[in-house]
């Protein structure tokens, strides 16, 4: 009898030591989804954005603006850390034909969605950078001046 109790204590001991530990492994893959507006006027409705070290993180981009791509593309792209954001949008200028990502600077970007026009939407999902403040920005010609901010991983 005393055996039997012991028994189902040890099973009941490994059955909450499972949900425990499958608890502790969702927390791991937590994702930290960013919704970023861009309009007409050249602005992004975020300045700022956080995330968590180690987290997924998805960006939704949503130009609200009627504007064609073409006269007011807007697109997201994160830089790795230390990299020069005006000399970087210099680049950009002349890559019309990569929409405004510079294929010589591929190596200095963490994570970009492709560029859009009025009305459209797009994502990217990735994994977060180490933790520190980075810099995100719209590459289209002109328009990181205004379409700028930090990202900023804890
Ligand atoms: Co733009």
């Amino acid at each position: 009898m005393k055996l039997r109790f012991l028994f189902f204590s040890v099973i009941t001991i490994a059955l909450l030591a499972a949900c425990g530990g499958k608890k502790e492994s969702n927390s791991d893959t937590q994702k930290n989804v960013i919704d970023l507006t861009a309009n007409d006027q050249m602005q992004y409705n975020l300045k700022t954005i956080e995330v968590t070290a180690g987290s997924t993180v998805r960006v939704n981009l949503k130009h609200i603006g009627q504007m064609a791509k073409n006269i007011m593309g807007h697109n997201f792209v994160l830089l790795k850390a230390d990299v020069d954001l005006s000399e970087f949008a210099a680049a950009a200028i002349s890559a019309k034909d990569t929409d405004y990502v510079p294929k010589s600077k591929e190596d200095q970007i963490i994570a970009h969605t492709s560029l859009i026009g009025g009305g459209e939407s797009t994502f990217v999902e990735f994994k977060a950078p180490a933790a520190g403040t980075y810099k995100f920005l719209c590459t289209f010609p002109g328009h990181y001046v205004t379409m700028q901010g930090d990202f900023i991983v804890k």
